[in-house]
């Protein structure tokens, strides 16, 4: 099992007023899997993964990464956990400006100390997987939307996490650019065997699961588990 959530809860106070954004949420995901969290706006899918990749503290409840309980580790120990076992994808891409494609890739493997030859073969090896090697100069400014989505992707992976963590990865996309990004995000799922969480409400990302799950006020529901086909893109 590579993650884990048990009664994981979450109240945000704002002045007087509590506002529980997660409510007891048991879930668990496998390594290699596929899985997409479906709900409206304010159901608390960002407060789910941010509270997952250990970047927000719970209220109660636990957080496991490999069997490892989160809330027993010390803050440097989180943060090594988060650079080597998690990779994010997030809606507005969240690229580095005044570095090229390129060098947004490689910038968590810096972050590692990994040499540079190791560095170049895994940040091309990836810019080609997600078909954008040709432009690994290019600045995010002088990228499209899709083309900004694959370097994320790229980025999330560069590191060889087992769980890449996506929050509303199509949203400012095309719903054309949206499936291509959702095939893109399949395939490596299957090549790389690394387990996606995706979160959005955007009913297209749907059809790219293996594990459909709802979440509704705070609240899991477990909807289906199905074989699905899908495009290489
Ligand atoms: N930092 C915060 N402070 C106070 N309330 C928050 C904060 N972040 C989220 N919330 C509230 O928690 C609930 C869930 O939000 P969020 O996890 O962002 O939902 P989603 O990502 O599904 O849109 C909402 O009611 C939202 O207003
Ligand atoms: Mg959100």
């Amino acid at each position: 099992m590579i993650l884990e959530t048990q009664r994981l809860s979450k109240v945000y106070s704002v002045g007087q007023e509590k506002i529980p954004a997660l409510r007891g949420v048991d879930f668990h995901a496998s390594a290699g899997d596929f899985i997409v969290i479906n709900g409206p706006s304010g159901s608390g899918k960002s407060t789910f993964l941010n509270l997952i990749a250990c970047v927000d503290r719970h209220s109660e409840g636990e957080v496991l990464i490999e069997g490892q309980a989160t809330s027993k580790l010390s803050e440097n120990q989180l943060a090594e956990l988060r650079k080597r076992k998690i990779g994010l994808v997030f809606q507005s891409f969240n690229l580095i400006p005044v570095l090229s494609a390129y060098e947004n890739v490689e910038y968590p493997l810096l972050l590692l100390g990994v040499n540079s030859s190791e560095r170049q073969r895994r940040v091309m090896g990836l810019l080609e997987e997600v078909g954008i090697k040709d432009l690994a100069k290019r600045r995010p400014d002088e990228l499209s939307g899709g083309q900004r989505q694959r370097v994320a992707i790229a980025r999330s992976l560069v590191t060889e996490p087992k769980l890449v963590l996506a929050d509303e990865p199509t949203a400012n996309l095309d719903s054309e650019t949206g499936k291509q990004v959702m095939s893109i995000m399949r395939r490596l799922n299957e090549d790389h065997k690394v387990a996606f969480l995706v979160v959005t409400h955007d009913p297209v990302v749907t059809q790219y699961a293996e594990r459909t799950v709802k979440i509704r006020d705070g609240q899991l529901t477990e909807e289906n588990s199905h074989v699905v086909a899908y495009s290489a893109a």
